[in-house]
């Protein structure tokens, strides 16, 4: 309390206001950051708010405060601007996952099969700890770092270069590298770092971290390099990106390079001859785990030789040659408080469960995956039993399980403790969130809400999909801030995001007078969304927020029809074709129940042919169809979705509405220009010189289309002893045709 007249109190009351008012802004873009760039919110939103109100209170209580105070308009407001943005030379992938040694052994398979090789054939591999940390890309320019990218989207991340400058395992110069040299690895903090760290920050009553990586993530990105400076951060290297010149001829070799330059390279790599030499090592690595003293969450195993990890190439977002072999997942038992149902963007109602908390693993948990109704009465997507066919009721002691970065899951029930009063869960069969109807449809697990737009859990969560990072990524609107706009009727759909400013830039409502907004994140905002008025096709098809249609089979679509009024009419015409699609469906379902019921065959292709016929499909119609299903990667199901999408009259209105907004960019030609580029292939028959799988990826990698079957569009057929129907019906369309070599020769100039 200020006691007026006594000069000495008050400003040493001052003072301590203004150090409690520093220190909040701390934490308070501490949470931003976390909440709105990590994606891993480190406070309760609860204590969020609490010190917001006393931040404001101390503003207003101290007047002095507001020659700092211009920073609360900002506080609360997204920070993802924080840091500049750099273009990745090379996309920055990810792993994919083998859980137990069957994956692995698939996986060698299946190299072996793409490549071409025999069993007894050699195929060597490196395997290495899989760091638990945050990948960062550093680029060195004539032995000079220029920059530091965290891995953001994979394609574009953000600028930490002064942040890495500051940590010691990360070379400022090296002597004998390649012109251009893009090293790739894991930033990391070891246990011992971060227990010292935590209790620093408990005793300055700071907030701790959950667990090293957040700690190394929040520590890593923070605005002020001298805070970075303070938290002790380690780096481990493990791959590249661009590269003027090859490092090595192996994994093995070009690792040991950059040791040799100065890097850290994890002490436990070894080179494995068998997949008997990787499951070795990795119950070695897994022994000593407790004992290495950084988190690690499995052991990546990748092919050596790197002119057949050249060959073996990329799907979208993971290499083919490597694959991280995880560790099991971490266990522990608590009480289940209650099943809360989620409505997510497409209507599914996803039950949560709400559990006593408890750590698992190091990290505190408190709600858990329940997926669907099957699931919590004890049954699997096929039926069959799961958890011994126990059931999940509220009030059971359940056992929880973590793995990795996955949504905990209910792994066991012990009915030993089940309360007498629990009972079986009833599944809601109308949406919590608006009332209709929540329909669980033959074959499908899931229960959706029939609201469509009128749900406000769906349109909350098709707005914050449609802001998200591989849509529209509007920098300053985030989940939480079109979540708030929407309840508060700023903006109901997608459109009204291209509108804020003329409603809410001037008059009597305006954004810069909103809890947690100012002037300038305001105009920051309009102008974040004016740039976003020129959007890639692919982006925009994505946005939507379409059920099935995900990021590949956005670019997959827009690549296609190459504009949107292109797809939209080709839509329309393909709508009445579906509907001829989804009868078939549902007459194809009858008479197989029927045949099982009188014990005979079910005539499938002629009960299909006649609910095909009995619709009387025109023919531009089905062509438009079949052209939409035969683009290779998009099948019935997302064609099904796509058209019931397009021909739901809101969903086209709104889409139309949203269209005026924007100019629609065209897919990019791909970069690399080549003979094939933006040519349609298909490949038939036997191909001797290299799989179906490889020639697919390398033809795709060239800019060409590959599709599954013949038609007018189609530019080259690809024909392999024993090609059949495929290599007549090119030849009566003219379509040129090659053979294997021929097209090894078309594309062997680049
Ligand atoms: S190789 C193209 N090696 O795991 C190859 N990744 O879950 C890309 N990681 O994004 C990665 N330790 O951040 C590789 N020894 C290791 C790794 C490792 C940790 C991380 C990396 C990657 C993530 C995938």
């Amino acid at each position: 309390m200020i006691q007026s007249g006594d000069t000495d109190l008050n400003s040493r009351t001052s003072d301590e206001a203004r150090r409690q008012f520093l220190e909040l802004q701390e934490q308070l873009r501490a949470a931003d950051l976390a909440y709105h760039q990590a994606d891993d919110p480190q406070i309760s939103d609860a204590d969020y708010d609490a010190k917001k109100n006393r931040y404001r209170a101390l503003a207003e209580q101290f007047p002095e405060l507001s020659e700092i105070a211009t920073e609360l308009e900002t506080v609360g407001a997204p920070v993802s601007s924080g840091f500049g943005k750099i273009t990745h030379a090379q996309r920055m992938m990810s792993l994919g996952n083998a859980f137990d040694d069957d994956d692995v052994r698939d996986f060698d398979r299946g190299l072996r099969k793409y490549l071409g090789l025999e069993s007894a054939d050699s195929l060597a591999y490196t395997a290495e700890p899989k760091i638990d940390g945050l990948s960062l890309s550093l680029r060195y320019e004539n032995g000079a770092l220029v920059h530091a990218a965290t891995r953001g989207d994979g394609t574009v991340g953000e600028n930490v270069t002064e942040n890495a400058r500051t940590i010691a395992d990360i070379p400022q110069k090296i002597d004998d590298a390649p012109a251009v040299l893009e090293v790739r690895g894991e930033v990391y903090m070891s246990h011992e770092d971060f227990s010292a760290l935590n209790e620093r920050h408990t005793a300055q009553g700071g907030k701790t971290f959950a667990n090293p990586r957040n700690a190394a993530a929040g520590s890593l990105r923070q605005l002020n390099a001298e805070i970075t400076r303070a938290r002790p951060l380690r780096f481990f290297a493990y791959s590249w990106g661009e590269l003027s010149e090859p490092l090595a001829p192996t994994q093995f070799y070009a690792l040991e390079r950059l040791r040799v330059m100065g890097f850290q390279t994890n002490p436990l790599i070894k080179h494995c001859e068998s997949i008997t030499d990787l499951i070795t090592h990795y119950r070695k690595i897994e022994k000593q785990r407790a004992t290495l003293g950084y988190d690690i969450d499995g052991v990546v195993y990748k092919v050596d030789t790197l002119a057949l990890q050249a060959r073996l190439g990329f799907r979208s977002t993971t290499p083919r040659w490597a694959i991280a072999h995880k560790f099991p997942a971490e266990l522990a038992w608590t009480r289940l408080e209650g099943i809360d149902i989620q409505v997510g963007r497409t209507g599914a109602l996803s039950p949560v469960a709400r559990l006593q908390s408890v750590t698992v693993g190091g990290v505190v948990v408190s709600n858990a995956t329940l997926h669907n109704e099957d699931y919590i009465t004890g049954r699997d997507s096929k039926g069959e039993e799961i958890r011994g066919g126990k059931d999940i009721r509220v009030g059971d002691w359940v056992q929880i399980y973590r793995a990795g970065d996955v949504i905990p899951k209910i792994a066991d029930v012990d009915l030993t403790k089940r309360p007498d009063d629990a009972v079986p869960f009833v599944f809601p069969t109308v949406c919590p969130e608006c009332g209709s109807d929540a329909v669980r449809e033959d074959g499908d697990a899931v229960h959706r809400c029939t609201g469509g737009m009128i749900c406000p859990a769906q349109t909350s969560e098709k707005l914050k999909h449609f802001v998200s990072r591989a849509a529209f990524d509007i920098d300053g609107l985030g989940a939480k801030q079109v979540e708030q706009f929407h309840a508060d009727g700023w903006v109901k759909e997608p459109v009204d995001i291209f509108d804020l400013q003329e409603n809410y830039g001037s008059g009597l409502q305006q954004l810069k007078n909103r809890e947690g907004w100012g002037g300038k994140s305001a105009d920051n905002l309009f102008a974040a969304i004016e740039d976003k008025r020129r959007i890639p096709l692919a982006k925009l098809i994505f946005a939507l927020g379409i059920r099935h249609v995900g990021e590949v089979g956005a670019r997959d679509l827009a690549l296609h029809y190459g504009d949107w009024s292109t797809m939209a009419a080709a839509l329309d015409l393909a709508q009445l074709a579906a509907a001829a699609h989804r009868a078939a469906d549902q007459a194809e379902d009858r008479e197989r129940q029927a045949a099982a019921r009188e014990s005979r065959r079910a005539r499938i292709s002629e009960t299909r042919t006649a609910a095909v016929a009995e619709r009387e499909v025109p023919e531009e119609a089905a062509a438009a169809w079949e052209d939409l299903i035969g683009v290779d990667g998009i099948g019935a199901v997302l064609g099904l979705s796509l058209c019931d999408a397009f021909g739901n009259s809101e969903e086209r209105a709104a889409f139309d509405r949203l269209l005026e907004k924007l100019t629609v960019l065209p897919p990019e030609a791909p970069t690399n220009d080549s003979p094939v580029t933006g040519l349609t292939v298909v490949f038939t028959g036997t191909l001797e010189k290299m799989t179906r799988a490889e020639a697919k990826a390398r033809a795709e990698s060239l800019g060409a289309k590959v599709a599954g079957s013949v038609s007018k569009k189609t530019d080259i057929l690809v024909a392999g002893p024993g090609a059949g129907s495929k290599e007549q019906k090119a030849r009566d369309l003219g379509v040129r045709i090659l053979d294997e070599d021929g097209w090894l020769e078309l594309i062997a100039a680049v």
